[in-house]
């Protein structure tokens, strides 16, 4: 099921990570279309690079961030990025072993679940620390 971004449960109240966010899940629901529609393979390798690609993008704009803003949590945040690109590094390898649908439905689960999870319970600790010290881009 595609995931639905919802300003309602979702923003943080820092509008260029919320739209980093959004991308990050309509990246996840086009690995989905693309997987679930058995493509060929380098389609979705294609869909999975550009994810990756994206998330490395937003992981290292949200610690710049939280560096600059001196978020004293930021190793620790830092550290669950890298659990999540290593994890996700893992389940695409196990999925191009056969590119069955189970590897690809355990990947889908687990981009899904972790990103909305920790939108809503981790992100959130550095927001004031960001407003606090202006360093979100906004003017
Ligand atoms: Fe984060």
């Amino acid at each position: 099921m595609p995931i639905v971004w919802s300003q309602e449960t979702m923003s943080i109240g820092l509008p260029s990570i919320d739209a980093d966010h959004q991308k990050l899940l309509a990246l996840i629901n086009e690995v989905e279309a693309v997987a679930l529609q058995r493509l060929p393979a380098d389609v979705i390798e294609r869909v999975l690079a550009q994810l990756a690609q994206y998330v490395s993008y937003h992981f290292r704009r949200e610690e710049e961030m939280m560096a600059k803003a001196g978020f004293p949590g930021l190793t620790e945040h830092e550290g669950l990025h890298e659990e999540f690109s290593d994890r996700v590094c893992q389940l695409t390898a196990q999925y191009f072993i056969d590119a069955n649908l189970a590897d690809a439905k355990e990947l889908l689960d687990f981009l899904s679940n972790w990103l909305v999870v920790h939108i809503q319970s981790r992100d959130p600790e550095f927001v004031s620390w960001v407003k606090g010290a202006a360093v979100d881009g906004a003017a």
